[in-house]
C-alpha cells in the first residue's frame, strides 16, 4: 500500500535541551505518528515567516502510535525527534515553545528493514545519529516468534560515539532495555578514547560476527568507514545517509548520492562529460561524432551508477550500494 505523507500542524508536546547543543521535541501527530517507521524523517518549517524557506529534514528518535488507552497527550499519537544545533534553521528551533504549533511533512523516505537470516544486531551511532538507532532497536525488541524475518529478537550491542561525553546519548536506554553499549569519545571523557568505527574495527575482530547485520547513522565520513570496515566482513550493513534537502519528496533532484544498481541504459548520464554524453547518444544511433580534431572515440557504456534521491530512495541505504567518493 502506498503511504502518502502528510501536511499537518502539529501540537509541541515537550521541548527539551539535553546536552550543550542537543534538544528533544516531541511533537503531537496522530496522522504521522500512525504511519511512521524506524528510519523515516519528516520536513519541519522552523517557524511561520518564509524566512528560513525551506523546511528541514529530522528523522524520528521516537514513534508514539495512536493508543487506545490515553494516559498521556502523546497516547494520541505523534513522533519525538532529535536535534543538533548547527545553523540558523536549528538555533531558531531552540526558540520553539511547547503548546505552540509547527508545520511538518511527514512520514518520508524509507526506514530500516530487517536483514534475514540475521541473529545479532550491532548499531553503530555518531553523536545525533544514535537517537533515530534507538527506535530502530526498540522496534527489533518487539520481534516475536511467528512475525517475518527475525523469529525472535536479536541479540543487539550499540555502539556509541561522540566528540565528548556531552555528546554521548543513549547509554541509558540501552542500560533500560538490556542491551550492551560501548562507548568511545575522541577526547577520552567516556569509554574508550577513540571514534566509534574503532569500537566496530575490534568488535568484528574478536566477536562473534556471523549471521550479523550492522546498522549505522551518523555523519557521512563515519558511515563511510563503517561500509569500508562492514565490507571488509562481508557483512549486510544498512546506513541513514545525510544530505543537503530542499523539498524532501523527490521533486528537486538536490539530495542526489551516486548509487551502484540498476542504471537503466541511455538514462542518468549526468557522470559524462559532455562530449561522452553526446557519443552515447551517437553510438545509440551507430554513428561516430566528428569533431575539427577528427573522430571522437564512441563510449557506449552508462557509468555504472545512477544518482538516487536520499529523501525518496533513503536515507536508509544498503552501504554497498552507495559510492562513498
Ligand atoms: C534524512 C535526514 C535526517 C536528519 N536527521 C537529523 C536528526 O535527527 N537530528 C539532527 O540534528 N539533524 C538531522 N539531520 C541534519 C539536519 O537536517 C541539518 O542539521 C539541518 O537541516 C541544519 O539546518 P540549519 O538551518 O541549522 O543549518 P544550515 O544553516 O542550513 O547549515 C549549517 C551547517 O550544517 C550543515 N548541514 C545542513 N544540513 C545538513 C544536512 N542535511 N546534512 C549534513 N550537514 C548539513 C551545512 O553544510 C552547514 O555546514 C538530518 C538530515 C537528513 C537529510
Ligand atoms: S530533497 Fe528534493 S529530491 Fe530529495
Amino acid at each position: 500500500m502506498k503511504i502518502y505523507p502528510k501536511e499537518v500542524k502539529a501540537k509541541i508536546f515537550l521541548h527539551r535541551r539535553i546536552s550543550s547543543d542537543y534538544f528533544r521535541l516531541q511533537l503531537a501527530c496522530p496522522e504521522i505518528g500512525r504511519l511512521a517507521r524506524p528510519g523515516q524523517f519528516l520536513m519541519l518549517r522552523v517557524n511561520e515567516l518564509q524566512d528560513p524557506f525551506l523546511r528541514r529534514p529530522f528523522s524520528f528518535s521516537r514513534i508514539f502510535p495512536p493508543r487506545e488507552k490515553k494516559r498521556n497527550p502523546m497516547d494520541e499519537g505523534g513522533v519525538e525527534i532529535c536535534y543538533q544545533t548547527v545553523g540558523r534553521g536549528t538555533l531558531l528551533m531552540t526558540r520553539l515553545q511547547e503548546g505552540q504549533r509547527l508545520d511538518l511533512l511527514g512520514p518520508l523516505g524509507n526506514g530500516f528493514w530487517p536483514e534475514e537470516g540475521c541473529t545479532r544486531v550491532i548499531l553503530v551511532g555518531g553523536g545525533i545519529g544514535v537517537p533515530p538507532l534507538l527506535t530502530w532497536a526498540q522496534e527489533l525488541k518487539k520481534k516475536r516468534p511467528g512475525k517475518k524475518k527475525f523469529t525472535r529478537a536479536p541479540e543487539m550491542t550499540f555502539l556509541i560515539g561522540g566528540k565528548d561525553k556531552e555528546k554521548i546519548l543513549g547509554v541509558g536506554e540501552c542500560r533500560r532495555w538490556g542491551i550492551e553499549a560501548q562507548v568511545a569519545t575522541e577526547d577520552g571523557s567516556l569509554g574508550a578514547k577513540g571514534v566509534v568505527t574503532d569500537l566496530l574495527e575490534k568488535e568484528l575482530m574478536t566477536g562473534r560476527h556471523e549471521a550479523t547485520a550492522i546498522y549505522a547513522c551518523g555523519p557521512n565520513p563515519m558511515l563511510a568507514r563503517v561500509a569500508q570496515v562492514t565490507d571488509q566482513f562481508d557483512l549486510p550493513c544498512q546506513v541513514s545517509l545525510e544530505s543537503r534537502m530542499a523539498c524532501g519528496v523527490g521533486a528537486c533532484l538536490g539530495c542526489t548520492v551516486k548509487f551502484r544498481e540498476g542504471v537503466p541504459p541511455g538514462e542518468n548520464q549526468e557522470g559524462q562529460s559532455a562530449p561522452e554524453r553526446a557519443n552515447s547518444f551517437a553510438a545509440a544511433e551507430g554513428e561516430e561524432r566528428t569533431t575539427r580534431e577528427g573522430v571522437i572515440p564512441v563510449i557506449s557504456e552508462a557509468p555504472p551508477f545512477r544518482y538516487a534521491r536520499v529523501c525518496k530512495e533513503g536515507p536508509v541505504f544498503d552501504a554497498r550500494k552507495i559510492f562513498w567518493d
